[in-house]
């Protein structure tokens, strides 16, 4: 049995932000969002966060996650004052009141480990039955970590913080990844023995674990999984990282990234074998792309449904649905939950609003359509605009299956078009029109011959 712990309490100074360390954001998630989805491969019994500077951000973010999860509910420890990592984890006493099981404790800004990690970690844990186990990693850079000095068995000796090390202790490179597995009552006995004799003046996790005997170290294969984020340029590093993984796993599921230095994809994209992405193409959030599909270059996509062999040319899409076949851009806007049909065609310097089109419909050239709804085969032609909005609410437009609308068009909402209609060019459109005829809305041109400005005309 094992509950889970993380410490997340902390301002996090040296990201010099109002926001605290462990929401600012890295591909699509949280810092303590990705410690949480670490933990998918072993089943925690319960789940506490530490919480301190600003926890009602800190809660209000987590409580809007996915609780479908078959997870046990999060449980917030305040510590209202963060005095150190072992003060944080001291706050849980009175809540593991009684419990008789391991604790894995968890930074919260450590947010690249592995799952298959964490269960080797645990599994170590259980057959060795030691008051604690902990990982470590041999880092080529191991500035700012603790460092972990161990016997020949791999039984550990002591960790010393960065900051408390002398010049000697700091040539060890094995660092501590602040990823414990606690025998939680033997970890329970020495909490109260904490003190803050250090450079820091804190109450250091570290310094129960020296208490401890035996504690197992477990060393992490890929060091990268254990970076903790504690500035900016840190945070870079680690999405980098990111981005080098779900790239490369999305290739080898048959996906192929043209220059992938310059794509971007977020951790919760899903994208289908065959989908090809062009340079400096950004897909983001709950987007999802669908086979022979191409994307870019220059795209941005985000929480969006892309279908099968669909094409997005310079183009931006966010909230919105692309059927089958659909050609985007270049340049085109589609939001607000604009929707196209099958084999529709958006062209240049278009924008489509909670749009809905039917099938093999064109806005191909230099509009705005918001809160339309259109049937199939329309065409819209260059430069029609809805006019949906009166300055204070919006209204809609309908238009009926085959109607055209000539260019420079204005439909003024609310409006209704009907099947099989000509709107002529340069129209303004501001009662319904019914099915099957030919409208026109603008004043006729009236040619004058012979005539000049007064000014030039010679006396005779
Ligand atoms: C800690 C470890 C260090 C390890 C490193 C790995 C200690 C004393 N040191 O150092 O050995 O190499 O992590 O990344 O534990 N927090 C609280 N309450 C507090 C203080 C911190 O909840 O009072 C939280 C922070 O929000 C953060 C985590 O604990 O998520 C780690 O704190 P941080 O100050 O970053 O510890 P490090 O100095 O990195
Ligand atoms: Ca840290």
């Amino acid at each position: 049995m094992v509950a889970v712990a993380i410490l997340a309490a902390g301002r996090g100074t040296r990201m010099k932000s109002d926001l605290p360390k462990v929401l600012h954001q890295m591909g699509g998630k949280s810092l303590v969002e990705w410690v949480l989805g670490s933990l998918s491969e072993i089943e925690p019994v319960r789940r506490l966060v530490i919480v301190g500077y600003r926890s009602e951000l800190v809660q209000q973010a987590l409580s809007k996650l996915d609780t479908s999860e078959a997870y046990p509910e999060l449980e917030f420890v305040e510590q209202t004052e963060q005095l150190g990592t072992g003060h944080a984890v001291q706050q849980l006493l009175p809540h593991l009141q009684g419990f008789e099981g391991d604790l894995l404790i968890l930074n919260g800004d450590v947010p690249l480990l592995r799952p298959q990690t964490l269960r080797l970690l645990l599994q170590t844990h259980r057959d060795r039955q030691n008051p604690a186990t902990i990982l470590t990693a041999h880092l080529p850079n191991p500035k700012g970590y603790g460092r972990v000095f161990c016997n020949g068995q791999n039984i550990l000796q002591q960790i010393v913080e960065d900051r408390d090390c002398t010049a000697a202790q700091k040539q060890n490179h094995r660092i501590n990844a602040g990823v414990y597995c606690f025998r939680w009552q033997d970890l329970a006995e020495v909490l109260p023995r904490l003190s803050a004799e250090n450079d820091q003046k804190e109450y250091y996790l570290t310094d129960a674990v020296n208490f401890l005997d035996p504690v197992t170290v477990v060393d992490v294969e890929d060091y990268q999984e254990i970076l903790g984020i504690n500035d900016r340029k840190q945070l870079s590093t680690a999405y980098g990282i990111l981005q080098t993984r779900i790239k490369d796993n999305w290739m080898a599921a048959g996906v192929t990234l043209i220059d992938p230095d310059s794509i971007t994809i977020d951790d919760t994209v899903q994208l289908e074998p065959d989908v090809v992405v062009e340079p400096e193409t950004h897909l983001r959030g709950k987007t999802v792309i669908q086979s022979g599909s191409r994307i870019g270059p220059g795209s941005l996509i985000e929480n969006s449904q892309i279908g099968k062999n669909a094409t997005v040319l310079y183009s931006v899409v966010t909230d919105s649905t692309v059927a089958d076949g659909t050609r985007i851009g270049p340049f085109a806007h589609l939001r607000g939950h604009a929707e196209t049909g099958v084999n529709c065609r958006i062209g240049n310097f278009v924008e489509l609003k909670n749009t809905k089109l039917g099938d093999r419909t064109n806005v191909a050239h230099l509009s705005y359509l918001g809160d339309t709804t259109t049937g199939n085969q329309v065409n819209i032609g260059a430069g029609t605009i809805t006019a949906n909005y009166d300055g204070v609410n919006k209204h809609p437009t309908t238009i009926g299956d085959r109607s055209k609308t000539g260019s420079n068009s204005v439909l003024v909402a609310p409006i209704a078009i009907g099947k099989d209609v000509n709107i002529a060019a340069g129209s303004t459109i501001t009662e319904d029109v019914p099915d099957d005829c030919l409208v026109i809305a603008r004043s006729r041109q009236v040619v004058k011959p012979g005539w000049r400005l007064k000014s030039r005309q010679k006396p005779d």
